[in-house]
């Protein structure tokens, strides 16, 4: 079977920065930088791209390139035994972030039918809480499915399956040369909407004011790193699959650093149209910014629907197109999730696209109906701080490990300037291989300590362990299930099997 392959360098690059940017860069990183420092914040986030972002992106093009691979064929190549690693990545993002990841878009689509009439009323957080979740008082009780979230997850589902069913240059790669240069115009609307109206000013002070004290503190290393691996896609596995499809001649390097800064940019004016709006929004109440920001879903879902609510004129327009945002924004790193996982089944066992993709999205729709319970808000926060906090990094360090260890950076860093215009040297081994590595290792262990210190969220221990672990531990379980069956040998005889290199331009 011949392997997919992207139609333009182009197309691969809205792909990947469409895999990139998603609901993290909007409702994630303005909040973030605002706890950490505001303006000063942007130093560690700086480093943080440096020194992790951008040459784990480097290895990450490079792997699935070099290899001509999913992330399960590229590891298998590198050696059987860590297959398990390929496999693991793809899965715990399929089956556990875009569980949830699809049913938060889903919320979005809800949202953007609600903008229309400002449906959610003067009490936003009791509408988003009670009306909408019909929240239950605490995780153990389930409830009812809300029906309407579960028609908006399954009209999400069916629109990725939509895409993902085609090859890759017709589904993924047409869908994103659409949806990026859309996301980018309604962003900028968003942003000289927002900046235009009273009290924004005020609200960007507090978003770039540097407070330098906060830079001594680790946590906000902590959390900059943290935030570079997610808002990255990295350790998904998304990013050698891309990569894999790329024609023989690419520039890696180059498009790594487009990549890694097109999103990192895009991160940054994002939190104009957030903060703009909070200035505005705390302006009319008469409160000071801090009574108003919030992170995550609230932000999206009470705080933000409150604003809107306040604009002086066409309220309906600028939500439609906020919740507009966040959906296309969802769906493009959406695609490329169920891009990784189905690739990784085809390399294996030899399947047909359609059929794969077909039961890939039935097994994602079918998992996510457990988060549009009413326990669901609970469900999701749990899974995604521990598949975030802990499979998302230590996928990065064992990726460093094996890459800067076993197959050898210095092998990889041959390949990817054999290929690339741009050059990487030696420093690039060393982050690979030490400093990179050891940044994940000790924020990995800094957060295990708290774990035990303070349970997260006040959850208690036995839901943490049965909910968070027990879907870390089971996905791997899986994972190296997966890994042990065996493969057509003729799959792993060379990085790029010869009939396959007339395809390359
Ligand atoms: N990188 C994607 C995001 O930021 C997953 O939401």
């Amino acid at each position: 079977m011949k392997r997919d392959k992207w139609s333009s360098q182009a197309g691969f690059l809205m792909a990947a920065i469409g895999s990139a940017v998603g609901l993290g860069n909007i409702w994630r990183f303005s909040y973030i930088a605002y706890e950490n420092g505001g303006g000063a914040f942007l130093v560690p986030y700086f480093v943080a791209l440096l020194t992790a972002g951008i040459p784990l992106m480097i290895l990450e093009y490079g792997l699935g390139h070099k290899k001509h691979g999913s992330s399960a064929l590229s590891f298998a190549k590198v050696g059987r035994k860590y297959e398990w690693l390929g496999w693991w990545m793809p899965i715990f993002v399929m089956f556990g972030i875009m569980f949830y990841y699809s049913v938060i878009i889903g919320w979005c689509v809800n949202y953007a039918i609600y903008s229309v009439n400002l449906k959610w009323g003067a009490n936003t957080e009791e509408f988003f809480l009670k009306s909408f979740l019909g929240l239950s008082s605490h995780v153990g009780e389930m409830g009812g499915l809300r029906l309407n979230i579960l028609c908006s997850t399954a009209f999400i589902w069916g629109v990725m399956w939509l895409i993902c069913y085609r090859k890759i240059s017709h589904g993924i790669e047409r869908a994103c040369k659409i949806f990026m240069p859309l996301l980018f115009v309604l962003t900028l609307i968003l942003i000289i909407w927002g900046c235009t109206l009273d009290g924004a000013a005020e609200g960007l002070k507090w978003y770039l004011k540097p407070d330098w004290s906060k830079i001594a503190d680790w946590k906000v290393w902590v959390a900059a790193y943290g935030q570079i691996f997610f808002t990255l896609s990295l350790g998904f596995g998304i990013m050698i699959t891309y990569a894999s499809y790329l024609p023989k001649k690419s520039d890696l390097v180059q498009n790594a650093i487009i990549t890694c800064v097109t999103n990192c940019l895009y991160s940054f004016l994002a939190g104009f149209a957030v903060f703009s709006v909070l200035g505005y929004m705390a302006q009319q109440k008469g409160v000071p910014i801090n009574e108003v920001v919030k992170s995550g879903p609230t932000l999206a879902f009470v705080v933000y629907p409150e604003a809107i609510s306040r604009l002086p004129f066409l309220n309906n327009v600028f939500g439609l197109i906020f919740f507009i945002t966040l959906v296309i924004a969802g769906l493009s790193s959406g695609i490329s999730i169920i891009e990784a996982v189905t690739s990784a089944f085809i390399d294996k066992f030899e399947l047909e696209r359609k059929k794969t993709v077909n039961i890939i999205c039935l097994a994602g729709f079918l998992g996510s109906i457990v988060f549009t319970a009413q326990n669901g808000l609970y469900l999701l926060d749990i899974v995604d701080h521990f598949l975030n906090q802990y499979g998302l990094v230590l996928a990065g360090l064992l990726e460093c490990i094996i890459i800067g260890w076993i197959l050898k950076a210095k092998v990889l860093r041959e390949h990817v300037n054999a290929v690339s215009k741009r050059k990487i040297n030696r420093i690039w081994d060393i982050f690979i291989k030490y400093i990179t590595p050891a940044v994940l290792l000790s924020i990995l262990i800094n957060e295990l300590k708290n774990e035990f210190t303070k349970p997260y969220g006040g959850y208690g221990l036995k839901f943490l362990l049965f909910i968070g672990v027990g879907w870390v531990v089971v996905t791997l379980i899986i994972a190296v299930v997966v890994s042990i069956s065996p493969w057509n040998p003729e799959k792993l005889k060379y990085d790029h099997r010869p009939e396959e290199d007339d395809l390359m331009v």
